[in-house]
Formats: C-alpha cells, sequence, structure tokens
C-alpha cells in the first residue's frame, strides 16, 4: 500500500492534513493512473473534502521512533478496528466499528486553555505541523483485562503543551471529547455522562511517552478508534486514552474523569496498569493479548499472559510515583 508519490512530493511541514490521499484513492491509484494523464492529476484529488474525511489516508512522512515496543507481534488492522470501547457509539465491542461511520472529523478545532499563556485553537492542519509524526507501536492494556499492540502515528503531548506555555498555577490537564447528540448515544443510551473526559497531572502529560494521537498502521484514524485525534498513554488502562478530543484544558485542581464518576470504587483517576492491585470484581494480575492463543484440534484457545507492572513501562515512568501508595492512588 505504497503512495504513488512521484505525484506530488511535499516536506511534511507544507502537508495540509486534508491533502493527505485518501485510502479509497490509493488503493485505486494503479486503476486510476492507467485511466488518466499524470499532468491532469497533479494538484488535484478527486474526492470532495466531506467525502475525504470520511476515509482513512495514507501519513506520508512518518519517522521511526526510539519509544516503540520493539519485539513483540503487531495486532491485525482488523482486530484493532473492530474490537472498541467507544461508547458514544455502542456499549458493545463491535458497534463503534459500524455507528463511528457518522462521526464529522472535518472540519476539527482542538482548544488549549486555562492555565497558559498563549492559548490556541486549532484545526487538524495546525495540529499537523507541531512537531514530526512519529510512529509508536505501543501496547495497549484495556481495564477488562485484553490487550493489543499498535503502530499509532502522533508526537508527545509534551511538544503542544510547550506551544501554549501553561503558567505556574497549572498542575493537571483535563481532555474533553466532541459530543455530538445529532450522532451518538445518549448519556442513558451509553450508561456513561458524556462528553467523555479525562485527566492527567501536568508531569504526567508532559512525559514524552504520552502520545498525541493522530493515526494508525500508516494512517489517520479512523472513527472508531478516536478520529481525528485522540490521547495514548500506554502505561494506563485503556480508558485513560480519550479519542475524539475537542478540548484540552491545563487546570490547578485535579479534573473529575468519565469513569471515576460513574463509578468510583471501581475507577481511579491514575488508573496505571497495576498486576497487583486487582479491579473489585476481577484479576488484573493476567491479560488476554487479541489473537493470541494456542491451536488444539484446529480451534484456537485464548492463552492469558502476565501483565506488567505499569504495563512494561516502568522504567520509564515509575519515577512518577515515588512515595505514592498505589493502591490508594489506583
Ligand atoms: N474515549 C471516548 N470519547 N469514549 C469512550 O468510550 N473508551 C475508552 C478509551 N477512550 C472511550 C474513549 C476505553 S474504555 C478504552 S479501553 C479505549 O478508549 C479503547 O481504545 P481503542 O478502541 O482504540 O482500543
Amino acid at each position: 500500500m505504497k503512495r504513488a508519490n512521484f505525484l506530488l512530493i511535499k516536506k511534511a511541514a507544507d502537508l495540509r492534513h486534508s491533502d493527505i490521499t485518501p485510502k479509497s484513492v490509493y488503493l485505486d491509484r494503479r486503476k486510476f493512473l492507467a485511466a488518466i494523464p499524470a499532468a491532469f492529476l497533479a494538484g488535484k484529488e478527486m474526492l470532495s473534502p466531506s467525502a475525504r474525511a470520511l476515509a482513512a489516508a495514507k501519513l506520508p512522512n512518518l519517522v521511526k521512533s526510539p519509544l516503540s515496543t520493539t519485539g513483540e507481534t503487531v495486532n491485525t488492522y482488523e482486530d484493532v478496528t473492530h474490537y472498541n470501547n467507544y461508547y458514544e457509539f455502542g456499549t458493545r465491542k463491535n458497534q463503534p466499528a459500524t455507528l463511528a461511520q457518522k462521526l464529522k472529523t472535518s472540519p476539527w478545532t482542538v482548544s488549549i486553555e486555562g492555565e497558559v499563556e498563549k492559548p490556541l485553537k486549532l484545526s487538524m492542519d495546525d495540529i499537523m505541523k507541531i512537531a514530526p509524526i512519529e510512529e509508536r507501536i505501543y501496547r495497549h492494556r484495556c481495564v477488562e483485562a485484553w490487550s493489543i499492540v499498535v503502530p499509532w502515528a502522533g508526537y508527545s503531548l509534551s511538544e503542544l503543551l510547550k506551544k501554549v506555555s501553561p503558567t505556574p498555577k497549572a498542575k493537571f490537564v483535563a481532555f474533553e471529547s466532541l459530543y455530538d447528540p445529532k450522532v451518538m448515544w445518549t448519556p442513558e443510551q451509553a450508561g456513561i455522562p458524556l462528553p467523555y473526559v479525562e485527566g492527567l497531572r501536568l508531569d504526567e502529560a508532559m512525559h514524552p511517552l504520552a502520545l498525541l494521537c493522530v493515526g494508525m498502521y500508516g494512517e489517520t484514524l479512523p472513527p472508531q478508534d478516536g478520529a481525528p485525534v485522540r490521547m495514548v498513554i500506554p502505561w494506563k488502562y485503556g480508558f485513560k486514552s480519550i479519542k475524539s478530543i475537542v478540548k484540552i484544558k491545563l487546570v490547578t485542581k485535579q479534573p473529575p474523569t468519565t469513569w471515576n464518576i460513574s463509578n468510583a470504587p471501581e475507577y481511579g483517576f491514575y488508573s496505571n496498569v497495576n498486576p497487583h492491585v486487582d479491579h473489585p470484581r476481577w484479576s488484573q494480575a493476567t491479560e488476554q493479548r487479541l489473537g493470541e492463543g494456542e491451536k488444539k484440534l484446529g480451534i484456537v484457545v485464548p492463552s492469558r499472559r502476565p501483565t506488567l507492572m505499569f504495563n512494561g513501562y516502568g522504567d520509564q515512568v515509575a519515577s512518577l510515583y515515588t512515595g505514592m501508595d498505589l493502591k490508594k492512588f489506583y
């Protein structure tokens, strides 16, 4: 699925989010090239902006990141895009793949505000230019004890936060997802308050592993995985990785978070992956890696693997929590 980029060569910094070739176009590029003279194609695309927004598009000039987890098998695109939690588009794992196709991801604006010297309202084109887009392969561990390995694309959230100059009063970062009642479920249907909100302590948000994510598998994010921009925080349970972000606010106090509002005894603010602190209703000691199992008599029997402290990122992040009782701050 390589892009025929001899047609349009631009530096990453010159590229607009809306310039990126839609998947439907590049999959069809060969047929397309045979039929139409190249001179006519240069500088033109065949789909309208709204049609483009619906399709995953190839991300050019991806840089490999040294922060990638190495040596583990990456999950298939099919697994990662058809087994999702996105309650605004259904409470069953297979629903977001269909229902989230209604999400309108262009135009999109992210507001960065609160305790900052230079508040910003950014379009996706602006967001794509803040820093080079890196491919980062991370383990992603859900609180429900399944996990996946995903090649995400984005850059450290710290790159964006540095642009707004947090004031000395900023201690936490509060995130908010889009809530569009025209296409999304009601809070009653979803069973959680909406819009979905999340938060991090400022030092957690500034950690290089905290990824502002704009893609996966070398393409823009599909809607069910949180298009057009989401967080990925690999040492925390998956629900901290908020999708389809419209607001990032620097605040003085610990902000409310969706699952903690819904059920505080089960879901804390920190939610670091921790095999020694069980969920009240199940063990967190092991996990099911999607797609992993032993073939017996032609059937794949799912196998479990031990869960790693901080999801295996302890060397990088444990110092953020020195002196804290992680049973209390779960
Ligand atoms: N963000 C929003 N806006 N809505 C959600 O329901 N679910 C969370 C998180 N971000 C959720 C969300 C949960 S519970 C998980 S496990 C991850 O997204 C799932 O991410 P994935 O579907 O890309 O694997």
